[in-house]
């Protein structure tokens, strides 16, 4: 296992979040959002997403498990749940990578029945070629290609969440991830 390439730098997720950012905050005028965090992956992009937000914002978290080991099961299970209630507020769920896509087509399930004033999706990072259910981003940060990448919130079993730089994780045994 070793890492083999800065596939997205700092400098590259900088602009990306203040894209991100000027975007939201045009789309929400004279609005208040609630930003939610699934955690742990995302909360390093939630940090730096939140400062280039320029209407009021709330900030939540929630931590699923849709994976056993590293084996995703396409169930998702609560493990911590929101603090508030989200009903009548504009919502946007804020991910670090969309894969399958199958942890985000549950959560945005159980959040619709929260019955939120709306609810989009924004996700860091996305790998539009691994998907295998239908989920409508609303703000992507960035396609990348079907590698398996750690760094900037990202682990592989626990690890690398702390690199400053996205980058590819190579030799990983995919069986063991895709199951
Ligand atoms: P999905 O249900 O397959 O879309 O799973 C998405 C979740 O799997 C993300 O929120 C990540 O926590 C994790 N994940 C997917 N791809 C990667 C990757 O390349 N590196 C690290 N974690 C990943
Ligand atoms: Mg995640």
């Amino acid at each position: 296992m070793y890492i083999s390439e800065i596939l997205v730098s700092k400098e590259e997720i900088k602009e990306i979040c203040r894209c991100l950012g000027k975007q939201i905050t045009a789309d929400y005028q004279g609005k208040e959002i609630v930003l939610i965090c699934v955690l742990k992956g995302a909360t390093v992009f939630l940090a730096d997403l939140m400062r280039e937000i320029e209407v009021p914002c709330e900030i939540d978290f929630m931590s699923v498990s849709s994976y056993t080991g590293t084996k995703s099961s396409g169930d998702v299970k609560i493990i911590k749940d929101l603090d508030d209630t989200i009903e009548d507020k504009h919502v946007i769920l804020i991910e670090d990578i969309i894969d399958s896509g199958l942890t985000l087509s549950h959560l945005v399930e159980m959040l619709k029945n929260r019955k939120p004033a709306s609810l989009k999706i924004c996700a860091c990072f996305d790998k539009p070629d691994r998907r295998r259910a239908d989920v409508d981003v609303d703000y992507i940060g960035k396609q990348i290609p079907d590698k398996f990448i750690v760094g900037y919130g990202l682990d592989y079993n626990g690890q690398y969440r702390n690199l400053p730089d996205v980058c590819v994780l190579s030799e990983y045994d995919r069986e063991e991830i895709d199951g």
